[in-house]
């Protein structure tokens, strides 16, 4: 049993807290946000996270879990002090790095023991000797020591709880072989791989592994762009493609562009610390903007199938920037609905989690309905922007017999095209052939 106190408890601070907890370790939770702490203790989970409120409210109720704003005593009863708090993107880009100084400075002024302090935020390289710095200069009592580890984390979203439960692997970065030991052992059991390596390389870990995979997906949507063009199936390909097991067949799959709290941010980071450090990234640069890009072929298709978008009504199912989450950052939605509300066009949406979280940050005038079907009664073209199991599933007679024309444009390719055409859908999706085109349409591609 250790104790370890996790400051920040954002998404990745809550998850990992919870699981450390879970695995029998005495873990506090601490934050600034005092509504958010009396939220955790009066036992609501203020995130949607699947299995996240079950296991937390166990571990809290068998005491080894508690959430305290009191962030400088949680720091003195405790041997472990991880750092997971916020890195948002500035507006130039880079890591809004003053969470995590402030976090370091309070850990200095607390340090009232020898404390392994283990840096979870994703931050530039370097940040790690930065919180050395700050923790040192702050120092309450000058004869405690302490060892700075970098220890990134990889949770997805929507399935944090089991990414975290059994982690694929933990990278822990040090300069002291026994601190990293000791943060090997908390892994333990998650029965993991544990990679050692140094404090930089560990922090560049993060975004190295994070931008390759929004590369994957920003090489796999142009590729899809281009099967469009020459008549090919984006899903072949990338199968294809994947069975060379140098390649793999994740992160493969065509669509509207990656969103998120992680790739955007992560994307515009690493190509900031490349410019900083002399180094034009330039494929990365391109990654950004492909999936930049995204979002509008998918705009455009729609435009296109209705002839123009003013006085349209159009059903968007799916807000959230994935399925299973409740997380609106950088979601394919933010740029879409309001870019078809200033071409006139009436927007009614679905989302069966993320609706509360929409409606505080899209116009006023969007409509959210109770399920796919309410939402498609009465439009011009559904649009897909998540792929949410309720859209997966949703009964596709009855929205056919409720839309006025029935067009769907899948940015997700959430259906397979051939039962699309059997429901008489005009069905366009990423990077496959589309069915039932318009008849105006087909004239003019003809011509
Ligand atoms: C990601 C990383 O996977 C995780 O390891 C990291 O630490 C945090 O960022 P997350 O943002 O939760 O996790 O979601 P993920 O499932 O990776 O998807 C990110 C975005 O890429 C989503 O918008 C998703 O729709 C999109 N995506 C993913 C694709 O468009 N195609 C794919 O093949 C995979």
């Amino acid at each position: 049993m250790r104790k370890i106190t996790v400051i920040g408890t954002g998404y990745v601070g809550l998850v990992s807290g919870t699981c450390f907890a879970e695995v029998g370790n005495r873990v506090i939770c601490c934050d600034v946000d005092q509504r958010k702490i009396d939220l955790l203790n009066d036992g609501v989970i203020p995130i949607y996270e699947p299995g996240l409120e079950e296991m937390a409210l166990r571990n809290k109720s068998e005491g080894r879990l508690l959430f305290t704003t009191e962030v400088g005593e949680a720091i003195e009863a405790s041997d472990i002090v991880y750092i997971a708090v916020g890195t948002p993107m500035s507006e130039t880009g880079e890591a809004d790095m003053r969470y995590v100084m402030s976090a370091a400075k309070k850990i200095g002024e607390h340090l009232n023991d020898h404390k392994i302090i283990v840096n979870k935020s994703t931050v530039p390289v370097g940040t790690g000797e930065l919180v050395r710095e700050v923790v040192q200069a702050n120092k309450k009592y000058p004869w405690t020591s302490f060892d700075v580890v970098s220890n990134p984390e990889f949770l997805r979203e929507g399935t944090a709880l089991s990414d975290c439960m059994n982690m694929d692997r933990a990278i822990i970065g040090s300069d002291n072989p026994e601190a990293a030991e000791q943060i090997a052992q908390l892994h333990a059991p998650f029965n993991t791989r544990i990679f050692k390596t140094d404090l930089e390389s560990a922090e560049m870990i993060k975004y190295a592994a994070n931008t390759f995979l929004a590369t994957k997906i920003s090489f796999i949507n142009a590729i899809a762009n281009i099967c469009e063009k020459v008549g090919a199936d984006v899903e072949d390909v990338a199968k294809g493609m994947g069975m060379d097991s140098r390649i793999g067949e994740k992160f493969l799959q065509a669509g509207i562009g990656y969103g998120g709290s992680c790739f955007p941010k992560d994307t515009y980071a690493l190509a900031h610390i490349a410019d900083k450090s002399g180094y034009d990234f330039e494929l990365l640069k391109s990654v950004i903007k492909t999936n930049q890009r995204q979002r509008y072929v998918v705009m455009d298709k729609l435009r296109e199938t209705l002839g123009g978008l003013a006085g349209k009504q159009i059903a968007v199912l799916g807000l959230a920037f994935k399925p299973n989450t409740d997380d609106m950052r950088e979601a394919p939605s933010l740029t879409i609905i309001p870019e078809l509300l200033k071409q006139g066009a009436v927007v009614r949406t679905f989302d069966p989690i993320a609706a509360e979280a929409a409606r505080k940050l899209l116009p006023a005038d969007v409509a959210y309905m109770e399920s796919a079907e309410l939402a498609a009664a009465g439009c011009d073209a559904c649009v897909i922007l998540t792929e949410w199991n309720e859209v997966l599933t949703m009964d596709l007679a009855k929205v056919r017999d409720r839309m006025k024309q029935p067009i769907i444009i899948d940015g997700r390719n959430s259906f397979d095209p051939k039962v699309m055409e059997q429901h008489g859908f005009v069905y366009y999706s990423v990077g496959r052939r589309p069915v039932n085109r318009l008849e105006a349409e087909r004239k003019s591609v003809n011509l």
